[in-house]
């Protein structure tokens, strides 16, 4: 049962018990004063002294599963506020936050970074009680790192999409029970209602651009995402030291956030059947199949690696579903049902709109702005002054306002970047760490793949 795997029926991969607007034991207030003024503390570069000053908090206090996410939620934003929140990222965490961070990680089955569950899936609220979550005129998130509505924006885009994708995950459970029982009729039904909930996910995806600025986006929110791991540019070569007090720790490296760990959009890959391979990586021919004499096994990939990020009851969830998945061997099999092969082409063509859509977004809010930093690095002044291309585009960041050193160092990476030579970005990296268009265009394309009919 779902219920079993922390999925809710409704909510789907966002939980049945609200997220928490607080912890209730007061043992936990110096926390919760913290998170409260996140975005005073971090503007006024007083972060990390508060936290250096936070006693090492024990979790005996924390009873319920919604406490414990919001335990997990706030820790993360305050460690990724004190590694990106100063002059220049930290790569330690005080034992004030890694050790209860670690021990509420454990708990929960999640890495000890900020995921998709600590700012997405854990951090809503639905304004008005009897209105549905899956609305976005009716969501607001409980922190954020900057205050910025386009911050929130980004957050509920994603939360609106697993609300109202929830109902196709017990959908498509009663389609592979369908399809194991030889029941055509049921499997197309179902295929048709998961494709206008896929288009319905697309029409909501789009809203992003309604309330979140790509600039404000890519300087200001984005910087706060980013993870420890392959970050060396950005001034994390080793990673973050999780300190205990021991002195015994050694430097962990985490992908940072991404949607990648959403577990609904990795479910509808494995109901459809699409295969996602490591970057750069071809379809195997027929030859190679038989060469090899059976199916190769599913490849270590970028994909794969992220269910690592997501709540462990739901990554194992999407391995179970992967062991029963039987829609398209279903439909192979019956490539004569014309209505059935429809239906479920219509299914991956909707999946892949939505991708093409993600595509542009991404261009939008990740390619452009990166290529404006590094024209303006490259501009005849900064050369001229001979200024150190981090430092110009810094210093050009400033007098919009506040001076988010994460910003500096999303620059410095940019100029970096330009400095090497590289006039097309390509060492742009999301922040889960793919070398972002040519993964996504791959994904995109690897799910029309299984199409079965030409018509
Ligand atoms: C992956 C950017 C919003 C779903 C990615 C990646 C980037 C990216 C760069 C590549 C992985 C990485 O290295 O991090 C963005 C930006 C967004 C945005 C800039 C908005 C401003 C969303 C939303 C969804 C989403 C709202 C919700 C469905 C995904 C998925 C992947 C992904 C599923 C994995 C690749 C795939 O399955 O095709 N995103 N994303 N993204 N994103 Fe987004
Ligand atoms: N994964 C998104 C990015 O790279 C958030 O900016």
């Amino acid at each position: 049962v779902l219920a079993d795997y922390g999925i809710s029926p409704t909510h789907g991969f966002l939980p049945d018990v609200l997220p928490l607007t607080r912890l209730p034991d007061p043992y936990y207030n110096k926390w919760e004063a913290i998170v409260a003024n996140l975005q005073g503390l971090i503007l006024s570069k007083r972060l990390r002294g508060v936290v250096d000053r936070l006693p090492v908090l024990s979790t005996i206090g924390l009873e319920h599963d919604a406490e414990w996410r919001r335990a997990y939620m706030l820790l993360c934003f305050m460690a990724h506020g004190y590694i990106w929140g100063g002059d220049s990222p930290s790569d330690r965490l005080p034992p004030s936050i890694s050790v209860p961070l670690l021990k509420v990680s454990e708990h929960l089955e999640v890495p000890p970074v900020a995921t998709y569950a600590a700012v997405c899936l854990w951090n809503f609220k639905p304004l008005f009680m009897d209105e549905d979550i899956d609305n976005l005129e009716n969501l607001a998130t409980l922190t954020t790192f900057t205050g910025a509505l386009d911050e929130s924006w980004f957050y509920l885009v994603s939360v609106a999409m697993e609300a109202r994708g929830a109902p196709i995950i017990p959908l498509m459970l009663t389609a592979i029970a369908a399809a194991r029982e030889n029941d055509a009729e049921a499997v197309t039904r179902c295929l048709h209602t998961f494709a206008e909930r896929l288009d319905d996910l697309t029409t909501l995806l789009q809203r992003m651009h309604e309330s979140c600025d790509p600039h404000i986006f890519y300087h200001r929110i984005r910087p706060f995402l980013a993870g420890s791991k392959n970050m060396a540019e950005a001034g994390l070569p080793n990673g973050v030291l999780y300190e205990d007090g021991s002195g015994n720790e050694a430097y962990r490296q985490y992908a940072g956030g991404s949607n990648a760990q959403s577990s609904l959009i990795q479910f509808f890959d494995i109901v459809l059947g699409i295969e996602h391979r490591p970057t750069g990586e071809k379809k195997p021919t027929t030859q190679d199949a038989e060469r090899v004499g059976r199916a190769p096994p599913p490849k270590h990939n970028f994909i794969m690696e992220m269910r690592r990020y997501m709540p462990g009851p739901h990554a194992r969830f999407l391995n179970d579903v992967q062991a029963v998945a039987n829609i398209r061997d279903f439909v192979e099999q019956h490539s004569d049902n014309r209505p059935l092969c429809v239906a479920y082409d219509a299914c991956l063509s909707m999946l892949r709109a939505l991708r093409d859509k993600h595509i542009a977004i991404v261009t939008r809010y990740i390619v452009l702005p990166s290529r404006e930093v590094r024209a303006r690095s490259r501009s005849p002044e900064a050369t001229r002054n001979k200024v150190n291309l981090a430092t110009a585009s810094r210093q050009r960041a400033q007098p919009q306002g506040i001076a988010y050193d994460a910003r500096a160092a999303a620059a410095q990476q940019d100029a970096a970047a330009a400095a090497s030579g590289n006039k097309g970005g390509a060492n742009l990296k999301g922040t889960g760490g793919t070398a972002l268009i040519s993964f996504l265009k791959q994904a995109r394309d690897e799910t029309g793949e299984p199409a079965i009919e030409e018509w």
